[in-house]
C-alpha cells in the first residue's frame, strides 16, 4: 500500500444544564491564578470514552464538571480530541457543551479533519471534492477551501455517474437543498473540464458504493471522470480507524475500512497503487499539535496575569490521553512520548480485563470518571 500518515507541525437539546456561558476571555482569566497554574491539561477521545452515539457515557458529564471551579471557570486545560468529524469545530463544541453540560469553546474540539487546516495554501483556489457523513464541503469552506464541492453535489453534475442512483430510497442532503435554493443550482466554475485537484474524506462516508465509484472516476482519470487516463490527483484521509464505538453494541466500521475497500477497488482496476495520505491519531503530529493548543490555551488564561514571570510557556509535566483505542489512542500518545501519559477505557473499543497485549496503556480503567479521579487525586498530590 502506498498511503502514508503525516507527520508534520503547526499547529438545544440540553440532557444537563450549562454550567455557565461566559466570554471566553473571561473563563480563561478565571483559569487558575498563578500560583495553582496547571502543569498538567488532558484530552479526551470522544467516541468510546465520553459519548457513545449522542449519550453520554462513563459518568462524562460529572468527570467534566470536575475541571470547572464553582463559578464555572475552567481550572484544568483539556481538549476533546477525536478522529470523528463532519461538522465545523464551532458547531461541535455546542453540539457537546448540550450533550455534556459544560461549556466547550471551539478551540477546545480538534477532530479528524482539523488537520486539513494546513493544506489551506496549497488548495485555497483550486477545485477540490470533499466526502463524508454531515457536512464534509461546510467543513472545508469554513477552512477557507474557496473552489470546494461535496461528493453529493459533484456527482450530481455528471449524469449517470452512479449507475445504480434510481434505487436508491433516500435524499441526499444536497438534492433537499437544491430545490430550496434554485439559484445556487450550477458553480461559478467549469465542472465539466475543470480538473479536481485534490479529494479529502472528512468523516466517515455515508454511501461507499457511490463514493467508491466516484472517487476512482476522479482519481484514475486524473480529475476529470470520463477522461482518459491520468496522474492520480492527491487523496486526504481525515483519519484511518478501522473501527470505531458508536451507539450499536459491537465496534462499526470507520474511516479506515473505507480507505481499505476505495483501495482494494482502485488497485483491481488501475495500473498504480492508490496514493494516499491519513491524518489523524496516532500520528504524532496531532499530538504535537494538541499539546500546542492545551498550552494556548492556558496561556490565554496568563495573559490576563501581569508579572507572572513565565507567560505561560513553561512545558506541561503531564499530558494525559485518554481514549478507548489501543491501536489509535494508546499508540499515539505512547509514540508522542513525554509529556504524553495514556489512560485507556472499557467502555468503547477496548473491553479487555488486563492492559492490552500490543499497545499496553500507562493505566486501564472502566471508565472516564476513573480516569478523572485518578489523574486529579495524582496531581493533588504532586
Ligand atoms: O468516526 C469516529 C471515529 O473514527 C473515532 O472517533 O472520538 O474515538 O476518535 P474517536
Ligand atoms: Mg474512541
Amino acid at each position: 500500500m502506498r498511503c502514508r500518515a503525516v507527520f508534520r507541525v503547526s499547529q438545544s437539546r440540553n440532557r444537563a444544564p450549562l454550567l455557565l456561558q461566559p466570554q471566553a476571555s473571561r473563563l480563561y482569566s478565571q483559569l487558575q491564578s498563578k500560583h495553582e497554574r496547571s502543569t498538567f491539561g488532558i484530552a479526551f477521545d470522544i467516541d468510546g470514552v465520553v459519548l457513545r452515539g449522542r449519550v453520554p457515557i462513563g459518568g462524562s458529564p460529572q468527570a467534566l464538571r470536575r475541571l470547572y471551579g464553582e463559578s464555572g471557570a475552567l481550572k484544568v486545560p483539556f481538549i476533546f480530541l477525536t478522529n470523528g468529524g463532519g461538522i465545523p469545530e464551532s458547531r461541535r463544541a455546542i453540539e457537546l457543551s448540550d450533550l455534556l453540560g459544560v461549556y466547550i469553546l471551539p478551540s477546545q474540539v480538534v477532530q479528524g479533519h482539523s488537520s486539513f487546516k494546513t493544506l489551506l495554501k496549497r488548495y485555497e483556489n483550486e477545485l477540490t471534492i470533499a466526502t463524508g457523513k454531515g457536512e464534509p464541503d461546510l467543513v472545508m469552506s469554513e477552512y477557507g477551501f474557496k473552489k470546494v464541492l461535496s461528493l453529493d453535489e459533484y456527482a450530481s453534475y455528471f449524469e449517470n455517474i452512479d449507475p445504480v442512483s434510481q434505487y436508491k430510497m433516500w435524499t441526499t442532503k444536497w438534492e433537499s437543498s437544491k430545490c430550496s435554493c434554485p439559484k445556487n443550482l450550477v458553480p461559478s466554475f467549469n465542472i465539466t473540464s475543470d480538473r479536481v485537484k485534490a479529494a479529502f474524506v472528512v468523516s466517515d462516508p455515508v454511501d461507499w458504493g457511490r463514493d467508491i465509484q466516484v472517487l476512482c472516476d476522479i482519481l484514475s482519470s486524473g480529475g476529470l471522470p470520463g477522461d482518459e487516463n491520468g496522474q492520480q490527483p492527491p487523496l486526504y484521509f481525515a483519519a484511518d480507524d478501522l473501527e470505531y464505538q458508536a451507539a450499536f453494541p459491537s465496534e462499526r466500521l470507520g474511516m479506515g475500512a473505507f480507505r481499505i475497500a476505495l483501495e482494494s477497488v482502485f488497485n483491481r482496476i488501475h495500473c498504480n497503487a492508490l496514493d494516499c495520505v491519513i491524518f489523524g491519531k496516532p500520528n504524532p503530529f496531532v499530538f504535537k499539535n494538541a499539546e500546542a493548543i492545551l498550552r494556548q490555551l492556558r496561556s490565554s488564561c496568563d495573559d490576563n496575569y501581569i508579572n507572572n514571570g513565565n507567560n505561560g510557556s513553561h512545558p506541561f509535566k503531564t499530558l494525559y490521553m485518554i481514549g478507548d483505542n489501543p491501536l489509535v489512542d494508546i499508540k499515539g500518545a505512547k509514540q508522542a512520548g513525554h509529556p504524553w501519559f495514556s489512560i485507556l477505557t472499557r467502555t468503547g473499543v477496548f473491553r479487555g480485563k488486563d492492559n492490552h497485549a500490543e499497545f499496553p496503556a500507562d493505566l486501564v480503567v472502566d471508565t472516564v470518571e476513573e480516569a478523572v479521579d485518578y489523574i486529579l487525586k495524582k496531581e493533588s498530590a504532586c
